[in-house]
């Protein structure tokens, strides 16, 4: 069967995106939620080969040690029975009232020990599963008035929090590493690390960065108007491309959650074809897992889930033979070539040319020729249409 996908796509799924059952600000939920064994199996029968979650996905919040083991017992039984990987593991610092005014950056000094301690001890958990990637995502962090929150301060205490976090994984001698998640706003009005190019920053400021990098989401970054194909291009060149969470979103509105591809379909094209096919000037390249981070619509029904899930995968398996057919397409070289595209990757300055061998050279500046220069087209116009007639199979 066509686009049918296999274990060897890496495709993953948050546990709290098929189990969403449909609560919201205006209404209450309208499915039933599904036992996380049945989540593990019917995701492996459509063809996924991981799961993620946040603690509280799979053990509820404040359960007894004696439930939260057997319950992880039965989770990690369902794992070895499918040859399901838990890949991910991150920390629920936003659902409970404690986190209100957020966990790491909390004003209140007792939440923030509270908060730290929780993330630790799921440190274990995603340890103990094997998971190789730990999300951060700081959903809670941050303010909806500027006069609440000393953003230095809660800067300072991101900074203390994350690298406290990276410090135990270190001492444990963990084989994890923190990705940490962007988002402009939603649940806060504001929060702290918006957009990827903050949140490399904030990973700068680290003394255990070496183990940080970056989970960017589609949607998220389209919510702050920005282009998610240019955001983790710049963590691959940043070399903190850890995961990624594929989904959908139409324009600047709530945090959609929809069905990769379901948003912006050209921005999807871009993203699968940079992930699948990699630079066309070569460089790093994200061998990670393709993990989605959506939400079936409240509308649907259990069937609608599952129907769901399999169009994530489906949609990116198209992409994914569209871009190929997209770089093996001989008019499509040439008018890369055509477009210097290729040319980029060429460095300004010659091999071993000092600066003051540039600043000598006469053909660079005083005898250049700008109005000719700037008579060339690039047809880059050409070249996207080439994108798209790939991707709505009209070549
Ligand atoms: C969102 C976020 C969350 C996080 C997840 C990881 O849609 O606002 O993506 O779903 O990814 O909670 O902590
Ligand atoms: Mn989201
Ligand atoms: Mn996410």
């Amino acid at each position: 069967m066509p686009y049918q996908p296999t274990r060897e796509d890496r495709f993953s799924f948050g546990l709290w995106t098929i189990d969403w059952s449909g609560q919201d600000q205006f209404g209450t939920a309208t499915r039933a939620p599904i036992d996380p064994v049945v989540a593990v199996h019917k995701l492996a029968e459509l063809g996924a080969w991981g799961i993620t979650l946040h603690d509280d996905d799979l053990v509820p919040f404040g359960s007894a040690a004696a439930t939260r083991e057997a319950i992880i017992k039965r989770f990690t039984a369902a794992l070895a029975d499918t040859g399901m990987v838990a890949e991910m593991v991150t920390t629920n610092t936003f659902s409970h009232p404690v986190f209100k005014d957020g966990a790491l950056t909390a004003n209140d000094r007792r939440v923030r020990r509270y908060g730290l301690r929780k993330v630790l001890r799921n440190v274990d958990l995603a340890a103990e599963l094997g998971a190789r990637t730990f999300v951060m995502w700081g959903g809670r962090e941050g303010a909806e008035y500027d006069s609440a929150k000393d953003i230095f301060a809660a800067l300072e205490r991101y900074r203390e929090g994350i690298d406290t976090v990276a410090a135990y994984i270190k001492q444990a001698g963990y084989d994890l590493r923190i990705a940490l998640e962007p988002k402009p706003n939603e649940p806060r009005g504001d929060i702290l690390l918006p957009t990827v190019g903050h949140a490399l920053a904030f990973i700068g400021q680290l003394d255990n960065g070496d183990i940080v990098g970056l989970n960017p989401e589609v949607g998220h970054e389209q919510m702050a108007v920005l282009n998610y194909t240019a955001g983790i291009a710049q963590a691959l060149w940043a070399d903190k491309l850890f995961h990624i969470d594929l989904n959908g979103q139409k324009s600047v509105k709530y945090d959609q959650d929809l069905v990769f591809g379901h948003g912006d379909l050209l921005s999807a094209f871009g993203t699968v074809d940079l992930l699948e096919n990699g630079f066309p000037g070569g460089g790093p390249r994200y061998d990670g897992p393709r993990h989605f981070d959506y939400k079936p619509s409240r509308t649907e029904g259990l069937q609608g889930v599952w129907d769901s899930a399999a169009a994530n995968m489906r949609t990116y398996l198209i992409l994914a033979e569209r871009a190929r057919a997209f770089r093996a397409d001989p008019e499509v070289a040439a008018a890369l070539a055509e477009s210097k595209v290729f040319e980029l990757s060429q460095p300004t300055l010659g091999a071993g040319e000092s600066l003051g061998a540039f600043l000598a050279d006469r053909t660079a500046f005083e005898d250049a020729d700008p109005a000719a220069l700037a008579a060339r087209g690039c047809g880059f116009v050409r070249l996207n249409q080439l994108a798209l007639d790939h991707l709505l199979g009209a070549r």
